[in-house]
């Protein structure tokens, strides 16, 4: 069968209860990315092979995320009908693996924060051992399995519940992650009897079943931060805290200045160029590429955006699927929305909406407009006001704007429609006939003065009136 894998099991049966959510907790999002989904990648960073999800009968929902995250990639998902327990659900991900299966590790759905260097020194050290699980020193160990040592050697894993006031004071717990032989673990989960204060199958037998039949050896983590699990909506804010400091010190290290780390939120599909700066209250999410020396002021929200270097959105703006060129200015207060691209030097300022919209090198459109659908070549200015009317309520139409025109305040523009090379708009026109090149239209009514008209007027009103 060639080179032999480690399987893994990722126990997530269970509703969960303390989330009071309606959604399974394992399906929560941790900063985007469901805690479930988390896992499973980090099993497949460590090419862990098959990957069995443990789920509960209520688990058509994750089996459909999880379906819908790894399109392509096989996953077995094994059905544990009764939570009696983690061992009984390892003995139900068991039983769905292949007979050739030597070596199994063990991952949690609601533990997503372990690194895959981690996992690496935990698989390490168990290629000399039957067992091989991780643990770490906690000042407030509650709740978690205590590692009972004798000689140095681990012997077993006690429950919190089941412990003794000695045993409780070990500041040593058990993370839940063994990486073992197959066979010792179904040796181990087909005697285990639920003789405990939970009435509950434990998995953590396996340890003294390993250490009665030769060796086990634990591998601290070094950073506590990892074993967190997720129990509680709080629980799942601290671990964003968590996986947002990794970030923000990684992109630290490159170069990239953080004015107020804790106020911003960040995926991991985030690249920043060095010397850019990030302001207070940025949200940068879904894959987000800011070259060297930009400034992103908050508060703004980034989603899926490339921007070239020397670019600067000013706070207040909200981006979308857009891609901003070199030494590009936007905001305050804009919205680009997907499908734009703003040209070199391209300026967008307050209240103005683009959608599907290109801008060329060097064109303004610095208040108050709607440009939809539309394509604007270089050096345009678009005056305050500009509307492109893209919509007539059943079919989207485009306006095309070639290079150095001028739109004057106030214009509506009503798609499809062409406003050739050179061409001027008059303030306040509403143009609905494409404008060849170099021409001025003005579509609005001429204005009239008559003179005196309005003391009559005045004189009129006050005859009303008495
Ligand atoms: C477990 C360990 C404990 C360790 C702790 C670390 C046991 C007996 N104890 O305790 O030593 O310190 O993890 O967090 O293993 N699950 C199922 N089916 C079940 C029961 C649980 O799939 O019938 C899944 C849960 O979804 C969860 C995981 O197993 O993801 C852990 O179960 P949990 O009940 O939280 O175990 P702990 O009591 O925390
Ligand atoms: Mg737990």
């Amino acid at each position: 069968m060639g080179v032999t894998t480690t399987a893994a099991v990722i126990l997530a049966a269970g509703k969960g209860t303390r989330m009071n959510s309606a959604l399974p907790k394992v399906l929560h999002p941790l900063a985007e990315v469901p805690l479930l989904v988390r896992v499973v990648r980090l099993a497949q960073a460590r090419s862990y092979s098959p990957i069995v999800v443990v789920i509960d009968a209520d688990g058509d929902a994750i089996r459909m995320t999880l379906e819908a995250a790894f399109p392509g990639h096989k996953l077995t998902f094994a059905v544990q009908h009764e939570q009696r327990g983690t061992g009984d659900a390892m003995r139900v991900g068991l039983e769905a693996m292949p007979n050739r299966t030597r070596r199994v590790i063990t991952l949690y759905g609601d533990v997503p924060l372990l690194r895959p260097a981690t996992l690496e020194r935990l698989e390490k050290i168990a290629e000399q051992h039957s067992l091989a699980l991780l643990a770490t020193e906690l000042d407030q160990p509650a709740g978690y399995g205590r590692l009972i040592r004798e000689d140095g050697r681990v012997l077993r894993v006690v429950e919190e519940r089941d412990a003794t006031p000695s045993e409780r004071a070990i500041r040593e717990v058990n993370v839940g992650v063994y990486h073992g032989d197959f066979g010792l673990f179904a040796e181990a989960l087909d005697g285990i009897v639920a003789d405990n204060d939970q009435n509950e199958l434990y998995l953590t037998d396996v340890v003294a079943l390993a250490a009665k039949q030769g060796s086990t050896c634990a591998v601290n983590v070094l950073d506590i931060e990892e074993v967190r699990g997720i129990n509680t909506r709080s629980d799942l804010a601290q671990a964003e805290a968590v996986l947002r400091r990794r970030w923000v010190a990684e992109h630290q290290s490159r170069g990239v200045t953080f004015r107020d780390p804790e106020s911003i939120l960040i995926g991991e599909d985030v690249a920043i160029g060095r010397d850019s700066v990030i302001g207070a209250g940025v949200q940068l999410f879904g894959r987000v590429e800011i070259a060297t020396d930009c400034r992103i002021e908050g508060p703004s929200v980034l989603r899926d955006v490339v921007v070239d270097s020397g670019t600067v959105v000013e706070a207040f703006s909200h981006l979308e699927g857009a891609r901003l060129r070199k030494n590009v200015h936007v905001g305050p207060y804009a919205r680009i929305r997907p499908g734009s691209d703003l040209g070199d030097r391209a300026r967008v300022g307050n209240f103005v909406e683009l959608k599907n919209t290109t801008l060329g090198a060097a064109s303004k459109a610095n208040h108050l407009s709607y440009l939809g659908d539309a394509h604007i070549d270089t050096g345009c200015n678009i005056g305050a006001g500009t509307i492109t009317c893209n919509y007539d309520g059943v079919n989207k139409h485009t306006t095309a704007i070639e290079s150095d025109v001028f739109v004057g305040s106030n214009t509506t523009l009503i798609a499809p429609l062409t406003l050739s090379s050179g061409s001027y708009v008059g303030a306040g026109s509403v143009v609905t006939q494409d404008v060849p090149s170099d021409a001025l239209a003005i579509g609005r009514a001429r204005q009239q003065n008559r003179l005196g008209y309005a003391s009559q007027l005045r004189a009129r009103s006050k005859k009303k009136d008495s």
